[in-house]
């Protein structure tokens, strides 16, 4: 008999195990889920192939792992081929502790592999009694103003300023981990150096709720004798404004020595204060750096700090403390040049990047000590070349640098970032050049994951477009837009985009969070708010923005297979239906403030009447929430949400369904019910038809949608047979489209499908409009999950040969591992290459372009053959053919299908 060890080393088809994630996140510090879920991929030599079973081992120590002793968890062997989101069910992981894990797995042959690398987690301060520290403050050294749009009134808020701590470490250490949080924005620092590379620190919350707090490993800033540890804070959105106060810090710094034993230094009235060179900070305004008041040495030791005021002890902002460990922090992630320099008038230069971002720049200069150079951002410039800033309405979008005049200076804004494209710096000593400014590209760090190119040009624009549409609107919560006195958690505009969002980036970790912000904003009645954290408290929402608390945990059941998310959110979305229906008055809702937003020519839905929208996303709600509780085995519950759903769409179709056509006719309308199949079987047709009259006849093939009907139109009109259409529309270049957009200049996209320059609504970093990059993915590639098996479980890979598209390629990084599809029209044949993970099946459509007869190689052997399936071919087990398309039932493993697609 071989034994278990032999078996494992004879299996070298399991190539690897990688991608080993603990809560989405790669050896994450400051864990704070009591029972983490583990994830990993599995790189297989064969086709077809899938997990049999696994065992997990999580240790306390590398040695116990490394002798196969998870004295943490053995799972043992469990039959299974669940590869996502397994969850941990060994003994209680401890505050701070270090955990190792490792896996193996088996394949469909029963075939063992080896174990995978070594993966660590670390857990954070799990219980309140961890924090041994205080939350502390300092007294103000200045004041500036801050004009809040929502409430139109201008308030105070405080300047910048520096905490300050030395203290000595007497023995060997071990190892030294930091968590700290620091309200609005802090910076941490340690003998001098700047820890993490993150910015904007931490993530915004609803401050009474909670507070996000990181852990560092700090074990390298630390020296045996005298060590600083110094916080620079400021405003963010810790703000008397929004409801709370002034900025405050708590930071535990926990030294393990080499003999056991263990010491904290934490905040408490011992800290120092001084005065900060960031005086005033804004997120919207700007900050104000005076580099002469810059304290040289204040953050090592032997700083002279005996004429700093000693810290008070602050009020703790209320909200629990919670782990940013599975979140993407903000982080400058590129740095870009500028293309151009213009001198519009003397003494005004004016930088364009030649693209719209979020971020800021980093300034080199020299000059006297005390000159004052002030940079401004926006997004657009006037015709006499100087910046346009109106868009930016109340935000003054300038930072300004006081010179320390030594030398050469280097300065960047830490508390404030912009939207813009254009800078202008005046000021500047002598004349700048090129090279005085660069571009610092920031936003929270989500990983990409996908990728997409075809053969169209301008689709490959609008998904560059979108790419930085929708990075610039990702800053710890998904925002409207980056550049104006806005910037806020719109759940409209995140809703809308989400599932754009999650073809592009691991958003996993993010809506995570974007879901405890949901979770925390909801009220008593059950409603939500349109803008999350609710900074502006605007309730209840109108049902288009309420919904993404609703969509988002079910896109993340969708594409993630997270079923925890479901489970914990279930009463919340159950609740939020409830209270629509509180509002509802027969089944129709009615209520709403802003329905098919932005529609071409107006900023309000014009042929969309509110409560169209309103109704039909009850019944999208009520509909998606039967499903939930049917996956979580609520059957009472499945059938009670499945009867309201099928009321409010009897409802909705009594009162909105004319013959042919839904309410005013207009496009939104009719796409709508029939993206939800509410549409009568026998009145599908004429409904299409006049939706298309619409699009083609009355308009010239163009849209007339807000941001609503945009994100259905092109699935509409796939799924009912015109997908010419919907590529006629999104390769449009005349007005209204993304080509038109593109046309004008942008290099993101528009709130507005108009092109506008003034002030108002007019945004040119909105991602709204960003939804039509999904259908790129699921259409023009066809890469798409199946809801019958979440987590890309099942797949269908369906590509349409569209327009004058020749070529497509597209993949996914996703939880099961890379997902890719790729096709090419060359001479007379077609070529569908698919990639598929272990432990996925799918359905992959080789189009058959009208022909009769068709013949399908794979790798160059036959497939399918005078209307049968031929098997013996490795990985595929079935095919089928309709009209369009032959289908075939593949397993895991890479295939290349080959079709003859002229006669
Ligand atoms: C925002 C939008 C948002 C809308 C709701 C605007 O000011 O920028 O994107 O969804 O308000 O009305």
């Amino acid at each position: 008999m071989i034994s278990e060890k032999e078996k494992r080393d004879n299996c070298d088809s399991i190539r690897s195990l990688t991608s080993l994630l603990c809560e989405y996140t790669s050896n994450p510090l400051g864990v704070d889920v009591a029972q983490p879920r583990f994830s990993w991929v599995i790189e297989h030599s064969e086709r077809g192939q899938f997990q049999s079973g696994y065992r997990v081992l999580v240790a306390s120590s590398k040695k116990n792992l490394d002798s196969e002793n998870g004295d943490k968890w053995d799972s043992g062997k469990v039959a299974s081929d669940e590869s996502m989101n397994v969850v941990y069910t060994g003994s209680a992981l401890e505050s701070g502790k270090t955990y190792y894990w490792k896996i193996c797995v088996w394949d469909k042959e029963e075939n063992m592999s080896r174990w995978s690398k070594l993966a660590s987690f670390e857990m954070g301060l799990l219980n309140p009694d961890d924090w041994k520290g205080k939350w502390i403050e300092g007294k103000g050294y200045g004041e500036s103003t801050c004009f809040d749009p929502f409430q139109g009134k201008t308030t105070k808020i405080p300047y910048g300023y520096l905490l300050r701590k030395e203290f000595s470490v007497k023995k060997d250490m071990l190892r030294a981990r930091v968590y700290v949080s620091g309200l609005g924005y802090y910076e941490l620092r340690i003998n001098g150096n700047k820890i993490g590379d993150s910015v904007l620190e931490p993530g915004w919350t609803d401050y009474k709720k909670r507070v996000l707090y990181s852990a560092y490993d700090v074990s390298k800033y630390l020296r045996k004798g005298k060590n600083v540890i110094g916080i620079m804070l400021g405003n963010g959105r810790y703000i008397k404004a929004y409801g709370y106060g002034s900025p405050r810090a708590l930071l535990q710094l926990n030294v393990e020595f080499t003999d056991a034993t263990t010491e904290s230094v934490v905040t408490d009235e011992s800290w120092k204060m001084g005065q900060s060179p960031i005086t005033e900070n804004s997120i919207y305004n700007g900050e104000v750096y005076d580099a002469r008041l810059e304290e040289s040495g204040w953050d090592i030791p032997f700083y002279d700090d005996s004429d700093w005021d000693q810290a008070r002890k602050a009020e703790g902002p209320g909200g629990k403390l919670v782990s940013q460990a599975s979140f993407p922090p903000i982080k400058v992630t590129k740095i870009i040049q500028p293309v151009e320099i213009s001198n519009p008038k003397p003494g005004v230069y004016v930088y364009d990047f030649g693209q719209n971002f979020t971020g800021w720049v980093r300034l080199c200069l020299s000059g006297t000590r005390g000159s004052k150079v002030n940079i401004r951002y926006t997004e657009l410039l006037r015709e006499d070349g100087m910046l346009n800033a109106v868009p930016n309405r109340g935000a003054k979008a300038t930072d300004t640098y006081i010179l320390k005049g030594e030398g050469k200076e280097v300065y960047e804004p830490r508390f404030t970032y912009h939207g813009f494209r254009y800078v202008e710096v005046t000021g500047f000593p002598g004349t700048p050049i090129l090279e005085s400014v660069e571009g610092r590209v920031v936003h929270s760090a989500v990983e990409p994951t996908g990728a997409f190119i075809c053969s169209n040009p301008l689709i490959n624009r609008i998904h560059k477009n979108v790419l930085w549409g929708q990075l610039s609107n990702l800053m710890s919560i998904p925002t409207d837009c980056p550049q104006r006195d806005e910037r806020m958690g719109w759940m409209g505009d995140a809703q809308l985009v989400a599932e754009e969002a999650i073809y592009n980036f691991d958003m996993a970790g993010f809506y995570t969070k974007f879901l405890e912000d949901i979770g925390d904003s909801q009220a008593e009645d059950g409603s939500v708010p349109d803008v999350v954290p609710a900074y502006w408290s605007l309730y209840p929402a109108d049902p288009v923005w309420g919904t993404a608390c609703v969509i988002i945990p079910w896109y993340l059941y969708q594409y993630y297979g997270d079923r925890r998310i479901l489970q914990k959110y279930y009463s919340g979305i159950k609740r939020w239906v409830d209270f629509l229906s509180s509002k509802a008055v027969n089944h129709i809702l009615s209520y709403g403030k802003y329905g098919d937003w932005c529609p071409p020519a107006h900023i309000k839905p014009v042929d969309t009447p509110i409560e169209l929208t309103s109704a039909w996303y009850y019944y999208h709600d009520a509909l998606i929430l039967s499903k939930i509780a049917r996956i979580l085995g609520e059957s009472d519950e499945a059938k009670k949400y499945s009867q309201l759903s099928s009321k409010i769409k009897e409802a909705f179709n009594k009162k909105f369904f004319k013959d042919d056509h839904y309410a005013t006719g207009g496009q939104t309308c009719n796409v709508l019910p029939l993206f939800l199949d509410m549409v009568p079987e026998d009145k599908q047709e004429a409904v299409l038809k006049n939706l298309i009259d619409d699009i083609v006849a009355a308009r010239g093939t163009h849209l007339n949608t807000g941001i609503v009907g945009t994100r259905y139109i092109l699935d509409v009109l796939t799924k009912y047979g015109r997908v010419d259409i919907a590529y006629e529309l999104a390769v449009q270049t005349t007005y209204p489209g993304w080509g038109y957009m593109l046309r004008e200049g942008a290099t993101t996209l528009w709130e507005r499908w108009e092109h506008l320059v003034g002030g108002g609504m007019n945004s040119h970093n909105h991602i709204m409009f960003g939804s039509i990059d999904a259908w790129f993915y699921k259409v023009l590639a066809g890469i798409n999950i199946d809801p019958a098996g979440p987590g890309f479980r099942r797949i269908i890979i369906k590509p349409y040969l569209v327009g004058d598209l020749n070529h497509v390629s597209a993949s996914l990084k996703t939880i099961k591992g890379m997902v890719s599809s790729n096709w090419k029209k060359s001479g007379r044949s077609l070529v569908l290459a698919v990639t598929l993970p272990v432990n996925t099946e799918a359905k992959v459509s080789v189009p058959k372009f009208e022909l009769d007869n068709v013949t399908i190689k794979e790798s160059g052997k036959v497939v399918w053959e005078s209307g049968s399936y031929i098997e013996g071919t490795a990985g595929i087990t079935d095919a089928r053919e309709n009209e369009e398309y032959v289908t075939f039932s593949v397993g895991s493993g890479s295939y290349s299908f080959e079709i003859e697609c002229e006669k």
